[in-house]
Protein backbone atom coordinates (compact mmCIF):
# COMPACT_ATOMS: atom_id res chain seq x y z
CA UNK A 1 0.00 0.00 0.00
CA UNK A 2 1.52 3.49 -0.99
CA UNK A 3 1.77 5.93 1.16
CA UNK A 4 -1.48 8.69 0.73
CA UNK A 5 0.95 11.12 -0.30
CA UNK A 6 -2.29 13.26 -1.84
CA UNK A 7 -4.75 13.08 0.97
CA UNK A 8 -6.93 16.15 1.00
CA UNK A 9 -5.82 16.99 -2.65
CA UNK A 10 -8.67 17.09 -5.38
CA UNK A 11 -7.29 16.26 -8.53
CA UNK A 12 -8.92 16.73 -11.55
CA UNK A 13 -7.51 14.44 -14.77
CA UNK A 14 -8.73 14.20 -18.51
CA UNK A 15 -8.15 10.88 -20.15
CA UNK A 16 -8.73 9.01 -23.99
CA UNK A 17 -9.45 10.51 -27.31
CA UNK A 18 -12.14 12.38 -28.68
CA UNK A 19 -14.40 12.30 -31.14
CA UNK A 20 -15.12 14.72 -34.22
CA UNK A 21 -18.46 13.92 -35.78
CA UNK A 22 -18.32 14.52 -39.06
CA UNK A 23 -21.79 13.19 -39.56
CA UNK A 24 -24.18 10.63 -37.33
CA UNK A 25 -22.26 7.52 -38.51
CA UNK A 26 -18.33 9.29 -39.06
CA UNK A 27 -15.90 10.96 -36.77
CA UNK A 28 -12.16 11.97 -36.45
CA UNK A 29 -10.50 10.43 -33.63
CA UNK A 30 -6.90 9.23 -32.40
CA UNK A 31 -4.92 6.13 -30.96
CA UNK A 32 -5.59 6.97 -27.00
CA UNK A 33 -6.93 3.92 -25.01
CA UNK A 34 -7.15 6.05 -21.81
CA UNK A 35 -4.87 3.54 -20.52
CA UNK A 36 -2.58 6.32 -19.15
CA UNK A 37 -5.10 8.35 -17.52
CA UNK A 38 -7.04 5.62 -16.28
CA UNK A 39 -3.78 4.62 -14.80
CA UNK A 40 -3.48 8.23 -13.12
CA UNK A 41 -6.91 8.21 -11.67
CA UNK A 42 -6.75 4.61 -10.15
CA UNK A 43 -3.17 5.77 -8.43
CA UNK A 44 -4.28 9.29 -7.47
CA UNK A 45 -6.89 7.53 -5.68
CA UNK A 46 -5.12 5.20 -4.15
CA UNK A 47 -2.78 8.05 -2.82
CA UNK A 48 -5.63 9.50 -0.75
CA UNK A 49 -6.75 11.98 -3.55
CA UNK A 50 -10.42 13.02 -4.04
CA UNK A 51 -10.13 12.40 -8.20
CA UNK A 52 -12.34 13.79 -10.92
CA UNK A 53 -11.88 11.40 -14.25
CA UNK A 54 -13.13 13.55 -17.30
CA UNK A 55 -13.23 10.76 -20.27
CA UNK A 56 -13.36 10.52 -23.61
CA UNK A 57 -14.73 7.49 -25.08
CA UNK A 58 -12.72 4.49 -23.90
CA UNK A 59 -13.12 0.86 -23.32
CA UNK A 60 -11.92 0.73 -19.43
CA UNK A 61 -13.67 -0.09 -16.43
CA UNK A 62 -13.42 3.32 -14.35
CA UNK A 63 -11.50 2.71 -11.39
CA UNK A 64 -13.89 2.58 -8.22
CA UNK A 65 -14.24 5.53 -6.04
CA UNK A 66 -13.73 7.85 -8.96
CA UNK A 67 -16.29 10.90 -9.93
CA UNK A 68 -16.39 10.06 -13.80
CA UNK A 69 -17.49 12.58 -16.42
CA UNK A 70 -17.73 11.46 -19.89
CA UNK A 71 -17.89 13.59 -22.61
CA UNK A 72 -17.28 12.55 -26.86
CA UNK A 73 -15.75 15.77 -28.42
CA UNK A 74 -12.89 18.83 -27.29
CA UNK A 75 -15.83 20.93 -27.09
CA UNK A 76 -17.58 19.24 -24.39
CA UNK A 77 -14.15 18.24 -22.57
CA UNK A 78 -13.15 21.77 -22.94
CA UNK A 79 -16.18 22.80 -21.32
CA UNK A 80 -17.12 20.34 -18.26
CA UNK A 81 -13.12 21.21 -17.51
CA UNK A 82 -13.30 24.77 -17.88
CA UNK A 83 -16.15 24.62 -15.80
CA UNK A 84 -14.86 22.78 -12.64
CA UNK A 85 -11.26 23.49 -12.49
CA UNK A 86 -11.41 26.19 -9.53
CA UNK A 87 -12.04 23.71 -7.32
CA UNK A 88 -9.38 21.25 -7.73
CA UNK A 89 -5.74 21.35 -6.49
CA UNK A 90 -3.93 19.80 -9.25
CA UNK A 91 -5.34 19.48 -12.76
CA UNK A 92 -3.50 16.43 -15.10
CA UNK A 93 -4.33 16.64 -19.03
CA UNK A 94 -3.69 13.09 -20.15
CA UNK A 95 -6.15 13.41 -22.94
CA UNK A 96 -5.43 13.35 -26.26
CA UNK A 97 -7.68 15.81 -27.29
CA UNK A 98 -8.37 16.74 -30.99
CA UNK A 99 -6.58 19.71 -32.70
CA UNK A 100 -8.99 20.50 -35.64
CA UNK A 101 -12.51 19.14 -35.94
CA UNK A 102 -14.74 19.17 -39.47
CA UNK A 103 -15.90 23.24 -39.79
CA UNK A 104 -19.33 21.66 -40.35
CA UNK A 105 -20.93 18.75 -38.52
CA UNK A 106 -23.67 17.25 -41.61
CA UNK A 107 -27.01 15.98 -39.35
CA UNK A 108 -27.43 13.40 -41.87
CA UNK A 109 -25.31 11.00 -43.45
CA UNK A 110 -23.25 12.01 -46.35
CA UNK A 111 -23.79 10.64 -49.37
CA UNK A 112 -20.79 9.77 -51.82
CA UNK A 113 -20.12 11.01 -55.01
CA UNK A 114 -17.80 10.29 -57.74
CA UNK A 115 -14.59 12.28 -57.68
CA UNK A 116 -12.58 13.30 -54.55
CA UNK A 117 -13.88 15.32 -51.13
CA UNK A 118 -12.76 17.89 -49.12
CA UNK A 119 -13.69 18.81 -45.95
CA UNK A 120 -12.84 21.90 -43.83
CA UNK A 121 -11.13 21.44 -40.90
CA UNK A 122 -11.43 24.45 -37.94
CA UNK A 123 -9.03 24.52 -35.05
CA UNK A 124 -10.71 23.23 -31.62
CA UNK A 125 -9.86 25.41 -28.14
CA UNK A 126 -7.11 24.45 -26.20
CA UNK A 127 -7.63 23.86 -22.60
CA UNK A 128 -4.49 23.41 -21.27
CA UNK A 129 -3.47 26.89 -22.79
CA UNK A 130 -6.82 28.26 -21.32
CA UNK A 131 -6.15 26.75 -18.01
CA UNK A 132 -2.86 28.36 -17.95
CA UNK A 133 -4.17 31.38 -18.26
CA UNK A 134 -6.43 31.07 -15.94
CA UNK A 135 -5.38 29.53 -13.50
CA UNK A 136 -5.18 30.59 -9.39
CA UNK A 137 -3.05 28.51 -7.32
CA UNK A 138 -3.80 25.02 -9.17
CA UNK A 139 -1.03 22.71 -10.34
CA UNK A 140 -1.08 22.06 -13.80
CA UNK A 141 0.32 19.30 -15.46
CA UNK A 142 0.54 18.67 -19.02
CA UNK A 143 1.52 15.80 -21.49
CA UNK A 144 3.40 15.92 -24.66
CA UNK A 145 3.41 13.80 -27.25
CA UNK A 146 5.57 13.73 -29.44
CA UNK A 147 7.70 12.08 -32.44
CA UNK A 148 10.73 13.86 -32.41
CA UNK A 149 12.74 16.99 -30.47
CA UNK A 150 11.09 16.15 -27.32
CA UNK A 151 13.01 18.09 -24.85
CA UNK A 152 12.89 21.42 -27.30
CA UNK A 153 9.03 21.16 -27.73
CA UNK A 154 7.62 19.77 -24.14
CA UNK A 155 10.01 22.90 -22.59
CA UNK A 156 8.06 25.08 -25.19
CA UNK A 157 4.55 23.97 -23.94
CA UNK A 158 5.59 23.86 -20.35
CA UNK A 159 6.50 27.91 -21.05
CA UNK A 160 3.51 28.76 -23.92
CA UNK A 161 1.01 27.07 -21.74
CA UNK A 162 1.98 28.05 -19.12
CA UNK A 163 2.16 24.47 -17.28
CA UNK A 164 3.92 23.34 -13.89
CA UNK A 165 4.84 20.35 -15.20
CA UNK A 166 5.21 18.44 -18.46
CA UNK A 167 5.20 14.76 -19.12
CA UNK A 168 6.66 13.76 -22.13
CA UNK A 169 6.31 10.85 -24.12
CA UNK A 170 7.96 10.11 -27.22
CA UNK A 171 5.50 8.15 -29.43
CA UNK A 172 8.07 6.38 -31.64
CA UNK A 173 8.96 4.23 -29.05
CA UNK A 174 8.45 0.47 -28.60
CA UNK A 175 6.44 0.31 -25.58
CA UNK A 176 5.65 3.89 -25.36
CA UNK A 177 2.70 6.34 -26.19
CA UNK A 178 -0.78 5.54 -27.79
CA UNK A 179 -2.76 1.39 -26.42
CA UNK A 180 0.28 0.12 -25.00
CA UNK A 181 0.16 -0.89 -20.98
CA UNK A 182 3.80 0.73 -20.87
CA UNK A 183 5.13 3.99 -21.00
CA UNK A 184 8.42 5.65 -21.19
CA UNK A 185 8.15 9.41 -20.24
CA UNK A 186 10.06 12.44 -19.09
CA UNK A 187 9.20 14.85 -16.44
CA UNK A 188 9.49 18.67 -17.20
CA UNK A 189 9.44 21.42 -14.55
CA UNK A 190 10.52 24.77 -14.63
CA UNK A 191 13.72 25.98 -14.15
CA UNK A 192 15.61 23.13 -16.11
CA UNK A 193 14.37 20.10 -14.30
CA UNK A 194 14.66 17.15 -16.01
CA UNK A 195 13.89 13.41 -14.78
CA UNK A 196 13.68 10.28 -17.14
CA UNK A 197 11.11 7.84 -16.03
CA UNK A 198 12.15 4.29 -17.67
CA UNK A 199 9.92 1.71 -19.64
CA UNK A 200 7.43 0.60 -16.63
CA UNK A 201 3.85 -0.34 -17.08
CA UNK A 202 1.47 3.20 -17.27
CA UNK A 203 0.22 2.26 -13.01
CA UNK A 204 3.98 2.27 -12.35
CA UNK A 205 4.35 5.75 -14.28
CA UNK A 206 1.31 7.27 -13.03
CA UNK A 207 2.69 6.21 -9.41
CA UNK A 208 5.97 8.01 -10.07
CA UNK A 209 4.17 10.97 -11.92
CA UNK A 210 1.62 11.58 -8.79
CA UNK A 211 4.79 11.59 -6.10
CA UNK A 212 6.84 13.95 -7.98
CA UNK A 213 3.52 16.19 -7.91
CA UNK A 214 3.09 15.66 -4.26
CA UNK A 215 6.59 16.55 -4.06
CA UNK A 216 6.33 19.76 -6.08
CA UNK A 217 3.47 20.98 -3.92
CA UNK A 218 5.60 20.49 -0.63
CA UNK A 219 8.70 22.46 -2.02
CA UNK A 220 7.11 25.25 -4.13
CA UNK A 221 4.70 25.76 -0.57
CA UNK A 222 1.25 25.25 -2.43
CA UNK A 223 -1.28 25.07 0.16
O1 LIG B 1 -4.47 6.79 -23.76
P1 LIG B 1 -3.25 5.90 -23.96
O2 LIG B 1 -3.46 4.89 -25.08
O3 LIG B 1 -2.80 5.27 -22.66
O4 LIG B 1 -2.05 6.83 -24.47
C1 LIG B 1 -1.49 7.79 -23.62
C2 LIG B 1 -1.18 9.11 -24.38
C3 LIG B 1 -0.08 8.89 -25.40
C4 LIG B 1 -2.44 9.63 -25.08
C5 LIG B 1 -0.74 10.12 -23.27
O5 LIG B 1 0.40 9.62 -22.61
C6 LIG B 1 -0.44 11.50 -23.85
O6 LIG B 1 0.64 11.81 -24.30
N1 LIG B 1 -1.47 12.38 -23.84
C7 LIG B 1 -1.44 13.70 -24.47
C8 LIG B 1 -1.61 13.53 -25.95
C9 LIG B 1 -1.63 14.85 -26.66
O7 LIG B 1 -2.67 15.25 -27.14
O8 LIG B 1 -0.50 15.51 -26.73
P2 LIG B 1 -0.28 16.92 -27.45
O9 LIG B 1 1.19 17.11 -27.49
O10 LIG B 1 -1.04 16.96 -28.77
O11 LIG B 1 -0.99 17.95 -26.50
C10 LIG B 1 -0.29 18.60 -25.45
C11 LIG B 1 -1.17 18.84 -24.25
O12 LIG B 1 -2.20 19.77 -24.58
C12 LIG B 1 -1.83 17.62 -23.67
O13 LIG B 1 -1.81 17.70 -22.27
C13 LIG B 1 -3.26 17.73 -24.20
O14 LIG B 1 -4.20 17.14 -23.30
C14 LIG B 1 -3.45 19.24 -24.24
N2 LIG B 1 -4.42 19.71 -25.26
C15 LIG B 1 -4.24 19.50 -26.58
C16 LIG B 1 -5.14 19.99 -27.51
C17 LIG B 1 -6.27 20.72 -27.03
N3 LIG B 1 -7.19 21.19 -27.88
N4 LIG B 1 -6.43 20.92 -25.72
C18 LIG B 1 -5.52 20.44 -24.82
O15 LIG B 1 -5.67 20.63 -23.60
Amino acid sequence: QPKPVLTGKKILITAGPTREMIDPVRFFSNRSSGKMGYALAEMASKLGADVTLVTGPVDIIPPQGVDLVEVTSAEEMFEQVINRFEKYDVIIKSAAVADYRPSQTFTKKMKKHEGTLMLELERTQDILRTLGKRKSNQYLVGFAAETNNIEEYARVKLESKNADMIVANNVTSEGAGFGTDTNIVTLFKRGGYKRELPLNSKKEIAKEILIEVANSLKEEGYK
